[in-house]
C-alpha cells in the first residue's frame, strides 16, 4: 500500500541524500504547485521516519520533518485547489499547495502521515480516483474513465473486427461482393465514354453509317443495363450478409459483454452505477452494430472505390485528376476541425445517456421511496434536467452537422467547377475528347461520394470507439476468479473456518475490520453480535469471498479461501443475505434457484424446515404463486423465510444467516429456530442477529465492536462476564420492557 509516483533524476538525487539506507519509502508524490503557489512541481516524500518536500528546480530548499516533529497533518480547501499543512512541533507550519485535481491524492497522503503520526499503522487508498488521462495529461471525461483523444484507433478496429472471425467466409464473400460492385460502378463513364467518343462524335468517318453508330449504341445501352442489373443483384447479397452477420456479431458481443458482467466481482459493482452498466450493454453494443452495419463495410467499399477511381482517372489524364483533388485537402482540413469538436459532443452525449439511464434505473428501482415521501415532482424534475441536458447536446450535435454538410458540399461544388474549366480548355484546345471530360465529371461525382462519406464514417468510428471501449474496460476488468487453474479443489469441505489477524476496508484507507482472529471447528454455530455498522455482514461476506481480505487470510480447512476453486467454496456456503432477494418467478423457482435440478419433494422439504410450507399452500397458486419483481408480492418475513429455503435446499456446508429472522414475529421466529437448530447440525454456522434471544443456540458468541472482537464466549460466559455484551443485553431488556415485550 505504498504510493509511489516516478521521479525525476535531480530530485531522486536530492532524496537520496537525505534518506538513510534502511528507511522504507511510503508515499513519493509530486504536486503541480510550487511553494508559491505559481505552476510548477514540488514532491512530498514519506517515510516510516520523515517527510520531505522537496522542489524540483533549485539546489536546496530540501525541508526533512522526522515523524516525531509532526504536530497535525491536514489539508485546507482553497480557491481551485488546495494546501496541504503540516504543521511542525517546533517550527512554523508547512504548506504545500496544488490544484484541485490533485485534491484526493493529498488527503490521503494527510491521513497517511497522520496515521504515522499518531499510531505506527499505515493504510491509504492507492488506487486513486483518476481525473486525468495518464498518457496525455487530458481532463477525463469521467472519473476513471476512457481518454477518447488516446484510444488506440487501429488496435480497437481490430479487436471489434475480430468479432467477424467465427463468420469469416461470409466475410470474405461480402468482400468478394464489393469488388465487384466497385467494379460495375467503375464500368458505366467508360462505356458512356465510347458513347460521346465513337457514337456521337465519331473522329473520321471510318466509324460508320448512322444506322451503324445506332446498332452500337444500342449494344452499349444494353451494357449499362446489364451492369446495373448485375449492381443491384449484388447489393442484394450485400445487404443480406451484412444484416446476417451484424445480427450475429452484436448478439456475440452482447453476451460476451453480459457473461463478463456475471463474472465480476462485487467490488467492481460497488464502484459502479447499475444503470450506467445498462447503458453499456444496450447503448453502446447497439453503437458497434451501427458501426459494423453502416460503417465497416461501406468504409471497405468506399476505400476501394476511391482508390479505383483514382487509378482509372490518373489513367485517363493525370493533370486533371490533380486538378480535380485540389479541393480535397481543404475536405480533410475541414473535417478534421470538425470531427475534433465533434468529438467531445459525441463524449458529452454518451455521458448524458450514461446519466440519464441510471438515474431512471434507480428512480424505477426506488418507486416506493418516492411515492411515500411524495417526491413524484422531484424525481420528474431531475429527470428532466438531465433529458434536457440530453437534449441540448442532440440539439448540439445536429446543428454541427447542418454546418458540416453545407461547407462539404461548397467544396466538393467547387471541384466541379475546376473540372469544366481545366477540362474544358483541354477539350477546345484538342488535347481531350469530350467523352473523356463526360467520364471524368462522373467520376467526379463518384469520388466525392466516398470522400464526404469518409468524414462521415470518423463519427461513426469516433462514436463506436469509444463504445467499443467502454465495452472492452468491462470485458478487460478482473473477473473472479473461477477458472484459476492453480486453485485447490475442495468439493468435500468439512468446514473448519479460521480468521487469522484479518484487516478489511471497503475503502484501503479506512479498515472495517482490524485483525479479526477467530477459529471455528466444523459444526459449531457462532453468533456474530455488535452494533449496526460494525463489521458483521462485512465479516461474513469475506468467508464467501466477496471481497478479499487486506491483511493476514482466512483459511478454511486449512486453505487459504484465495486458493480455494471459486465455484468449490461458494456451491458449499449458504447464505440468507440482510436483504433478501428473490427474483420473478414462482415460489418454487426461487427456492431451487441455487440448487438447479432440485426435485418438487425436495423444494417442499426445505420450505417446511424453513417453515415457510404453512403459507406456501395457504396461498391460492401455492408453490405456484408468482412473487413479482425482486419479490415484492411477499411480505418481508416470507421473503426471508424462502430464502431461508434456498440456503437450505442448497445444503451447504458452511451456513451463514444474516438478520435471517429480523422480519418474522417472535413465535414464527422460535419456529425456524428449532428449524435451524436442526438444520445446524454438522454445519458450521455464522448467525447474526440484533435480537440477541435469537442466538440463545449458538456455541460460541463473537462480539465485534470497533472492528475488532472483543469478547469470545457462550452466552452464559459472557453474561457473567458483564461486558459489552452484557450490556448489549441489558440494554435490550430494558428497552423490550419498556414497550412492554416479554422474550
Ligand atoms: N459496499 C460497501 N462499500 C463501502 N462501505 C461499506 C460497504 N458495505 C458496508 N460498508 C461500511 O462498512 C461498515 C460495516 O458494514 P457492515 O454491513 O459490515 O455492518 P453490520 O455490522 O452488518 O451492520 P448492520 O447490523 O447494520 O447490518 C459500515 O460502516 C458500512 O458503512
Ligand atoms: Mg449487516
Amino acid at each position: 500500500m505504498k504510493l509511489l509516483e516516478q521521479t525525476p533524476d535531480a530530485v531522486s538525487q536530492k532524496i537520496q541524500n537525505v534518506l538513510t539506507p534502511e528507511e522504507e519509502e511510503f508515499i513519493r508524490v509530486s504536486t503541480d504547485l510550487d511553494s508559491d503557489g505559481n505552476f510548477g512541481e514540488q514532491w512530498v516524500v514519506v517515510t516510516d521516519k520523515r517527510v520531505i518536500v522537496a522542489p524540483v528546480e533549485g539546489v536546496d530548499g530540501v525541508v526533512d520533518v522526522p515523524i516525531r516533529e509532526l504536530a497535525a497533518v491536514q489539508t485546507e480547501p482553497l480557491v481551485g485547489g488546495g494546501r496541504l499543512e503540516i504543521e511542525r512541533k517546533n517550527q512554523a507550519t508547512l504548506f504545500v499547495p496544488y490544484s484541485s485535481s490533485l485534491a484526493e491524492k493529498f488527503s490521503e497522503v494527510a491521513r497517511g502521515l497522520e496515521q504515522l503520526r499518531q499510531q505506527d499503522e499505515f493504510f491509504i487508498k492507492t488506487e486513486l480516483d483518476q481525473t486525468r488521462c495518464s498518457k496525455c495529461g487530458r481532463l477525463l471525461p469521467e472519473k476513471n474513465g476512457i481518454c477518447t483523444a488516446c484510444i488506440r484507433r487501429l488496435a480497437t478496429l481490430g479487436r471489434i473486427a475480430s468479432y467477424l472471425k467465427p463468420y469469416k467466409w461470409r466475410a470474405i464473400l461480402m468482400a468478394l461482393v464489393s469488388l465487384v460492385t466497385i467494379s460495375s460502378e467503375l464500368a458505366p463513364p467508360q462505356v458512356s465514354r465510347y458513347i460521346v467518343d465513337n457514337v456521337f462524335l465519331p473522329p473520321d468517318e471510318t466509324a460508320g453509317t448512322v444506322a451503324q453508330r445506332a446498332t452500337i449504341l444500342g449494344w452499349c445501352i444494353l451494357g449499362l443495363i446489364g451492369l446495373r442489373v448485375l449492381r443491384w443483384g449484388m447489393e442484394l447479397v450485400h445487404g443480406w450478409i451484412v444484416s446476417w452477420l451484424s445480427a450475429r456479431v452484436t448478439a456475440d458481443i452482447r453476451s460476451h459483454l453480459y457473461r463478463r458482467l456475471e463474472m465480476l466481482s462485487i467490488q467492481f459493482y460497488d464502484q459502479r452505477r447499475v444503470g450506467a452498466l445498462m447503458s453499456r450493454v444496450t447503448r453502446d453494443s447497439d453503437m458497434l452494430r451501427e458501426f459494423l452495419v453502416d460503417g465497416l463495410p461501406y468504409l471497405v467499399i468506399n476505400t476501394l472505390m476511391i482508390v479505383g477511381i483514382l487509378c482509372v482517372q490518373f489513367s485517363m489524364h493525370w493533370q486533371l485528376t490533380l486538378c480535380m483533388l485540389i479541393p480535397v485537402p481543404l475536405v480533410i482540413i475541414w473535417g478534421r476541425i470538425f470531427w475534433r469538436r465533434m468529438r467531445r459532443i459525441f463524449n458529452k452525449h454518451g455521458q448524458g445517456w450514461a446519466h440519464l439511464s441510471a438515474r431512471l434505473n434507480e428512480a424505477l428501482a426506488g418507486i416506493h421511496v418516492v411515492k411515500a415521501f411524495a417526491q413524484e415532482d422531484r424525481e420528474i424534475k431531475e429527470f428532466e434536467k438531465k433529458n434536457t441536458d440530453l437534449m441540448r447536446i442532440s440539439k448540439r450535435t445536429a446543428r454541427h452537422w447542418l454546418v458540416f454538410f453545407a461547407v462539404m458540399s461548397f467544396l466538393t461544388g467547387c471541384g466541379g467547377v475546376i473540372i469544366w474549366l481545366a477540362g474544358g480548355l483541354e477539350v477546345l484546345g484538342g488535347n481531350l475528347t469530350l467523352g473523356t471530360l463526360t467520364a471524368f465529371s462522373s467520376y467526379m461525382w463518384l469520388i466525392y461520394g466516398p470522400l464526404e462519406w469518409l468524414g462521415r464514417v470518423n463519427s461513426w468510428m469516433t462514436r463506436a470507439f469509444a463504445g467499443a471501449e467502454r465495452i472492452f474496460e468491462v470485458i478487460d476488468a478482473a473477473p473472479e476468479a473461477y477458472n484459476d487453474p492453480e486453485a485447490t479443489s475442495l468439493t468435500e469441505m468439512k468446514g473448519q473456518v479460521a480468521f487469522k489477524d484479518v484487516t478489511f476496508g471497503y475503502d484501503k484507507s479506512k479498515p472495517v475490520l482490524h485483525e479479526v482472529a477467530l477459529n471455528v471447528p466444523p459444526g459449531e454455530m457462532i453468533g456474530l453480535v455488535g452494533k449496526s455498522g460494525v463489521g458483521k455482514t462485512t465479516t461474513v461476506n469475506l468467508i464467501a469471498r466477496f471481497y478479499d481480505v487486506d491483511r493476514g487470510a482466512i483459511e478454511i480447512d486449512g486453505v487459504d479461501v484465495r486458493n480455494i476453486r471459486l465455484e468449490d467454496l461458494r456451491s458449499q456456503i449458504g447464505i440468507v443475505l440482510q436483504e433478501p432477494f428473490l427474483f420473478s418467478g414462482t415460489i418454487a423457482e426461487n427456492i431451487g434457484y441455487g440448487s438447479p435440478g432440485a426435485t418438487l419433494e425436495e423444494v417442499m422439504e426445505a420450505a417446511q424446515a424453513a417453515n415457510a410450507h404453512n403459507f406456501i399452500v395457504a396461498k391460492a397458486d401455492g408453490y405456484d404463486t408468482n412473487v413479482g419483481e425482486r419479490g415484492n408480492n411477499l411480505s418481508g418475513g416470507e421473503k426471508q423465510r424462502i430464502s431461508i429455503a434456498r440456503a437450505i435446499l442448497h445444503d451447504p456446508r458452511i451456513l451463514i444467516l444474516d438478520e435471517a429472522t429480523s422480519s418474522v414475529d417472535v413465535e414464527t421466529e422460535k419456529e425456524i429456530q428449532e428449524a435451524v437448530a436442526r438444520l445446524i447440525k454438522n454445519r458450521t454456522t455464522f448467525a447474526i442477529a440484533h435480537r440477541l434471544s435469537t442466538l440463545r443456540n449458538a456455541d460460541r458468541l463473537v462480539v465485534l465492536d470497533g472492528g475488532r472482537i472483543v469478547e469470545i464466549g457462550t452466552h452464559s460466559e459472557l453474561m457473567d462476564r458483564k461486558g459489552v455484551f452484557y450490556d448489549l443485553v441489558e440494554l435490550q431488556q430494558q428497552t423490550s420492557e419498556i414497550i412492554g415485550i416479554r422474550e
